[in-house]
């Protein structure tokens, strides 16, 4: 489904991203984890379009994203780590407009509206303004824009921060049903619980490398043979470079 090829992004002398290599396959959920400044944004802004690669390809399907922007992008939902919405549109009008830019017609984005309201749980408030949503609220609207044009890839820029319990709990939920209907997830996160929670798959990034690259289970297996919980490999893993 999405492979990264030898992918790499040097800011000036400074390497964020040092030609990685990853292959994600379709109704995975992976989880892509590491401290803070290891590249996680800049690998996810380099797969979703808005930042240009130093060298290496990134295929999706086989099609390079780079190549066949528009392409690409009718099969990426994205969720950034700092989404932007409009202050004074309602949720309703925002993924009205989201669905506009994808050209949907509008019977599929009505349908696909109350679909989602339903999943998300954001019926009390669809119809407010957003600037009076919580930031949970707010996240649920941005994850409802990404699943519009019901993408085959979702690629979220850390999820659950400043999420409440219910609303992680709904994003969660929602994810996993996600990939058991096939669509593949791409997600950056630095909870280790959430990982551990709904990730089929890991990767874990450092320095720009990637330091460990498989599944749930065998990241399960080396934390046994390691140390005693999934906090400790992580700082071990981390901390090696
Ligand atoms: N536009 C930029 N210009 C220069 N350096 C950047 C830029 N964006 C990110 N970096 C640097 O690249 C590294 C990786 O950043 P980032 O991908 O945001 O990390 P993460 O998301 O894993 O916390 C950091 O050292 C960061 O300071
Ligand atoms: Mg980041």
């Amino acid at each position: 489904m999405l492979e990264l090829k030898s992918l790499e992004k040097k800011f000036d002398s400074f390497t964020a991203v040092n030609k990685i290599n990853l292959f994600i396959n379709k109704g995975e959920l992976f989880g892509f984890l590491g401290p803070n400044g290891a590249g996680k944004t800049t690998t996810i802004k380099m797969i979703t379009g808005l930042l240009l690669p130093t060298s290496g390809n990134i295929l999706l399907n086989n099609l390079d994203v780079w190549k066949n922007p528009i392409e690409s992008k009718m099969i990426i939902g994205y969720i950034p780590d700092q989404p932007f919405i409009y202050d004074k549109l309602t949720g309703r009008d925002f993924l009205c407009f989201c669905g506009g830019l994808y050209n949907l017609s509008d019977d599929f984005v009505k349908k696909k509206i109350d679909e989602l309201i339903e999943k998300l749980r954001i019926d009390e408030w669809i119809d407010k303004r957003t600037e009076e949503y919580s930031q949970g609220m707010r996240q649920r609207i941005v994850i409802a824009s990404a699943l519009l044009h019901e993408p085959k890839l979702l690629v979220v820029d850390e999820p659950m921060v400043g999420l409440d319990p219910q609303s992680a709990f709904i994003v969660k939920k929602l994810f996993t049903e996600e990939i058991m209907n096939g669509t593949t997830i791409f997600m950056s996160t630095h909870s280790l619980h959430v990982v551990e929670q709904i990730c089929t798959h890991v990767g874990i990034i450092n320095n720009g490398n990637i330091i460990f690259n498989n599944t749930i289970e065998a990241l399960h297996k080396l934390k046994m043979e390691r140390s005693h919980n999934l906090e400790e490999l992580f700082i071990q893993l981390t901390n090696k470079e």
